[in-house]
């Protein structure tokens, strides 16, 4: 039997299925936000550990429904060594390397690893905040990199497995754990030891099974990772930076709508102002941790030995002032206070 309707109950179901209509494609975009992957590192305690997880609070309140941030800490979805890869060929959205490891992409950024170029991580803001730092965030577009903030972590301190950590001397011969930055490649052989390359994720067990000798880090990353139970020195010399950059897909990110763009510059600019604040303080604790656990002991360093690292590391500023450019040097020697 056909049913027979009334003009006004018709009109009443033409409306809803115009109003369904309308409705399906933002329907289908609450049930499909983009996602978004963060991958990194580091634990969740660690300044960029909490940089990340703040970002994913404040991007998601700020566009509810529209995306989802998914952070992978602790090396989870692959190491140090593939997250550039990764990032630009689309596998996740955003990535906080250290700033020693992009110097394939740019010889620019060789700058913060200069030895003893910065007196302390307030300097390096500064540098960071100035218009040579922000330039640099722009610095690899041409490869596929968008620059969207600096993180901090902190000052860097050398540790061993050995009873004695003083002075360069003391070094001689060592085998270390580096980065993947030629700088600090160039640092350990001015040293007269031995740097080798690894991913952060096998740093433990290289120092406990003897592999290498020793390693530099910052407090957080050393406690995080337990690096100071597997080495007996840990010697206070402040002789570099850890920091970070946030970077991005730039195709990917050109590509988001405005809106989300937005967003998620918003969320990302009020996330830096809150981890660089806490950076220093969990720095500052997890050296107090350190040196409660009795397992390395800590070395305090006096000017005159400060003084005979900083010589020893200093052929290194020449051998790199070609490539990084003496303009970016003087600027950074600036933002010392
Ligand atoms: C390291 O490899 O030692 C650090 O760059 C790890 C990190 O991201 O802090």
């Amino acid at each position: 039997m056909t049913p027979t309707f009334y003009p006004a109950k018709r009109k009443l179901l033409t409306l809803a299925a115009l109003v369904a209509t309308l409705a399906l494609p933002g329907l289908a975009q609450a049930q499909a936000p983009i996602v978004i992957k963060f991958s990194h590192v580091v634990a969740d305690q660690t300044p960029k550990g909490q940089g990340a997880l703040k970002f994913k609070e404040l991007a998601e309140k700020k566009l509810p429904g529209k995306v989802q941030v998914q952070v992978f800490p602790s090396s989870q979805l692959f190491g140090d060594a593939k997250e550039l890869e990764a990032l630009l060929l689309g596998d996740v959205q955003l990535i906080a390397p250290s700033l020693s490891k992009f110097d394939r992409y740019t010889k620019k950024i060789q700058i913060f690893d200069l030895p003893f170029l910065f007196d302390d991580i307030d300097a390096v803001d500064r540098f960071q905040s100035g218009p040579a730092g922000q330039g640099l965030l722009n610095a690899m577009t041409g490869r596929g990199l968008r620059g969207l903030a600096y993180w901090h972590n902190g000052m860097k301190q050398l540790s061993t497995s050995k009873d004695k950590l003083q002075r360069p001397e003391d070094v001689k011969g060592l085998k270390f754990r580096i980065q993947a930055s030629d700088v600090l490649e160039a640092q350990f052989r001015a040293l007269n030891a031995n740097p080798q390359k690894m991913a952060f994720a096998e740093v433990y067990q290289a120092l406990q099974t003897g592999v290498v000798d020793g390693q530099e880090n910052t407090w957080s990353n050393i406690y995080s990772q337990k690096f100071h139970e597997v080495q007996k020195t840990i010697a206070e010399t402040n002789h570099g930076v850890i920091d970070y950059m946030v970077v991005t897909n730039a195709k990917w990110w050109d590509g988001l709508p405005a809106d989300v763009r937005k967003g998620l510059s918003e969320a990302m600019a009020e996330a830096t102002t809150h981890a660089n604040k806490l950076a220093n303080d969990i720095n500052e604790a997890d050296k107090k941790k350190i040196a409660e656990s009795g397992k390395a002991k800590l070395a305090k360093l006096s000017k005159e030995d400060t003084a005979a690292w900083r010589k020893t590391m200093e052929p290194v500023w020449k051998k790199f002032e070609g490539d990084i450019g003496r303009d970016l040097i003087d600027a950074a020697l600036k933002s010392n206070k």
